[in-house]
């Protein structure tokens, strides 16, 4: 059976690589992650107050856009509405608690996609489908549906050209009929380019789901090689992941993941095809907080240092043999080789030893590689094919860098 051909903005959706998602609303202000309200039950009179002291006065959508790019990040996704139900744009009157309607006094969305347009950034929308604010959400179901979706088309006609949905929450109730059909048909009829992702939650990772989804969610994963023999249609893959362990602000939670372990986990995405969407929290204000814009930068510097390859260099077969990390992606006739471990060359009285240098084996390598460089800088590789497997020899970083995982570049006549 055939591996069905993806469609367009799917094939392009694939094309984006790596995403920054955003988690932000009223729990930011509380500093203790998105589901405060919950975990602490907090009553519904108390935590809405929280809309009286949201003023956004820091949050600049053309700065977040801003960010992203320098990051390497071609999409945003972020919360237009989270669990708790307060969305960040002009509900238009379904209800006053939204963005307008607090002290921000203003339609955040807009100032978003602004900034995001501005910036050449893709915007996407997360959007809750389940609902702590909403009556109807436990006392009408299906007339809550239709809120949603109410909800969906002021997302989908009032800001342009967007990237896609990205739907969070039908695991609170798995047995219920959440109508996605008609969901998901106000987003074709508005915006038929948009790609629409409905995760599947931590238990479910990587599960596949009505036809119109356009790619498989791995929710704090790893993204799993999908088997798309026989699919009914080409699906993408995205792994959405935390910086500490909240997706909204956590004050306290200082556990972030180090710049290697981001660099190291973009691979692994990328590996298989799959994007890596990375999360931060903005704070009470809006401001993301400098530890993880400094992260997010250091994923962007990465990213040209190793020759942007990342965005369209696609999985191509190639295993690495004598260390499971090591892979490669293939764009034309260009192959990248992505090298982890390897030691910083030079006296060992200096050096902190991180791996080795040296050969490197891979299965799948076709045959005809004319050259072998490093992509961060001028240096040819020796390499030579034996019974089938691909031998280079990786020379450790020169003193003075580590890139965490090192590209090099082959050319294939
Ligand atoms: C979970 C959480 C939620 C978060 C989401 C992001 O489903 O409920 O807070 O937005 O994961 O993937």
């Amino acid at each position: 059976m055939a591996i069905p051909v993806p469609e367009k903005r799917i094939a392009d959706f694939e094309e984006l690589g790596f995403g920054m998602f955003i988690h932000w609303g009223l729990y930011s202000q509380l500093g203790k992650g998105e589901w405060a309200q919950c975990h602490e039950q907090i009553p519904a009179e108390e935590y809405q107050k929280l809309k009286d002291t949201f003023t956004a006065s820091r949050f600049d959508g053309r700065k977040i856009a801003k960010l992203a790019k320098d990051s390497g990040a071609k999409y945003i996704t972020l919360t237009t509405r989270h669990h708790e139900g307060f969305s960040l744009y002009d509900t238009k009157g379904l209800n006053t608690y939204d963005a307008p309607h607090s002290p921000a006094g203003r339609d955040l969305i807009r100032d978003f996609v602004d900034g995001c347009n501005a910036e050449g950034i893709i915007p996407f929308f997360y959007h809750t489908t389940l609902d702590w604010y909403h009556p109807d959400f436990d006392r009408d179901f299906k007339s809550y549906l239709q809120y949603l979706r109410d909800s969906v088309e002021i997302l989908c006609t009032e800001y342009g050209r967007i990237g896609g949905l990205w739907f969070d929450g039908n695991w609170w109730k798995p047995n219920d009929d959440w109508e996605e059909d008609a969901l998901y048909g106000v987003i074709r009829k508005h915006q038929p380019d948009a790609i629409i992702v409905n995760n599947t939650g931590l238990g479910a990772r990587g599960a596949i789901g009505n036809l119109q989804l356009d790619s498989v969610t791995y929710e704090q994963g790893r993204p799993e090689p999908m088997d798309r023999e026989g699919m009914p249609k080409y699906l993408a893959a995205e792994m959405c992941e935390t910086m500490n362990a909240h997706w909204g602000y956590a004050a306290k939670d200082v556990n972030c993941k180090s710049l290697a372990q981001l660099i190291e986990t973009l691979c692994a995405c990328r590996k298989l095809g799959a994007n890596y969407l990375l999360n931060v929290g903005p704070d009470a204000e809006g401001e993301i907080t400098p530890l993880q814009s400094a992260l997010m930068l250091g994923i962007g510097d990465w990213i040209r240092m190793t020759g942007n390859c990342i965005y369209k260099a696609k999985p191509c077969g190639v295993k690495g043999l004598n260390h499971s990390k090591n892979f490669a992606l293939r764009d034309g006739n260009k192959m990248y080789f992505f090298i982890h471990d390897l030691s910083i060359s030079g006296n060992s009285n200096v050096t902190v030893d991180c791996g080795g240098a040296g050969e490197k084996t891979f299965s799948g390598v076709p045959a005809g590689i004319k050259s072998l460089k490093w992509v961060d800088r001028e240096e040819d590789l020796e390499y030579r094919y034996e019974d089938g497997t691909f031998v280079m020899n990786a020379t450790g970083f020169p003193y003075g860098t580590n890139l965490v995982v090192r590209v090099a570049e082959a050319e294939l006549s």
